[in-house]
């Protein structure tokens, strides 16, 4: 029975120095440790031995399953480490390697100008406040002064949602919004989009961006709008900008003006940009009707105040001589890499 044990023994430190994972070392400590493993099978025989050598082997056949455990262990730690190693070697990244170079994104030319623009204003002292672009008829018409059955709702081409819901056709009704809730001194621009039931052509969009002023405040007279808004245009165009103030209509401005800047390629003689006038309409302005104050629960006996509503494709169209319309939202890569 020494000699079974030692054959053990002897077979398990061979079998599992070759044991080549860690599967494979699991299997054979079954084999020789397990319940019905080669140890356990000899040592059920020892019922058969005198009691003077039961313990000999008893002590024996201990001591072969503690060195084959121990053997066990020893290997797992080996295996377990090699197995590390080689997913280190497989995971290792090579710092040297060059990176991948990604293209650099750019500002899409809308964004750009009006960022100026709401720099400029900024400067001057205005927040910028945001509206819906779904809005209720009352604030994009009702309340500017332009009832159910004026004929300025017509010149508008209006999406409606419903007969009280529209996607609002300018960002006027944020004059609206805004004065009902804040107090004068009020000053604030609103960029964003509007839109109107156009069919799209080089200068057409059924979607597009407005830029609202308003100031209002006490004293507010027609000198202020002027001289404000020659500032900003010579800022944008250049100190040698000209501009001229030309009599106009807006329901929600008494008096109201169209405000043109002097064709800078031309000089005002008349060419092709500016259509043979010399001259080039950039923004629609006035004085904010008392009706429209008094709306939103300001005393027009108290304060006055002046708008403004700029087309923001119209004035990057000019800045960078873009001549369709279309080019601004077809995404094209050639186009907008190039701002
Ligand atoms: N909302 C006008 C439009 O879409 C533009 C406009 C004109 C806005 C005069 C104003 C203004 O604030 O005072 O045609």
């Amino acid at each position: 029975m020494k000699s079974a044990l030692e054959a053990i023994g002897a077979a398990a430190r061979e079998q599992l120095a070759g044991a080549a994972d860690l599967k494979a070392l699991e299997e054979l400590r079954i084999k020789f440790l397990g319940k019905k493993g080669e140890l356990t099978a000899l040592l059920k025989q020892m019922g058969g031995l005198s009691p003077e050598e039961r313990p000999i082997i008893g002590q024996l056949a201990n001591q072969v399953r503690q060195e084959i455990e121990e053997e066990i262990a020893q290997r797992q730690q080996a295996l377990k480490s090699a197995l590390a190693q080689q997913k280190l070697r497989e995971e290792a990244l090579d710092v040297t390697m060059p990176g991948k170079q990604l293209p650099m994104g750019h500002q899409h030319p809308l964004s750009l100008v009006l960022d100026e623009f709401k720099e400029i204003f900024l400067g001057m002292g205005f927040d910028v406040v945001q509206g819906p672009e779904v809005e209720l008829d009352y604030y994009n018409f009702e309340a500017l002064n332009i009832p159910k059955d004026h004929p300025a709702r017509d010149t508008q081409d209006t999406f409606y949602i419903n007969d009280n819901i529209v996607l609002r056709t300018q960002t006027s009704p944020v004059q609206v919004r805004t004065m009902e809730q804040r107090k004068p001194p009020i000053r604030i621009i609103s960029p964003g989009r509007v839109y109107r039931s156009d069919a799209v052509d080089a200068t057409h969009s059924p979607i597009f961006h407005q830029i609202e002023g308003l100031v209002v405040d006490k004293g507010i007279t027609m000198a202020d709008l002027k001289g404000c808004l020659e500032t900003v245009v010579k800022r944008i165009y250049g100190d040698d900008a000209v501009v001229r103030f030309r009599p106009h209509h807006f329901p929600f401005t008494e008096p109201s003006a169209e405000v043109d800047i002097q064709c800078f390629n031309c000089k005002g003689e008349g060419c092709r940009l500016c259509k043979g006038e010399g001259w080039i309409e950039i923004l629609g302005c006035g004085m904010v009707h008392p009706k429209v104050l008094s709306g939103c629960g300001i005393d027009p006996e108290v304060y006055s105040g002046f708008a403004f509503g700029i087309g923001l494709e119209r004035l990057v169209m000019r800045r960078f001589n873009i001549d369709d319309l279309r080019l601004f939202y077809d995404n094209d890569l050639r186009f907008l890499s190039q701002f």
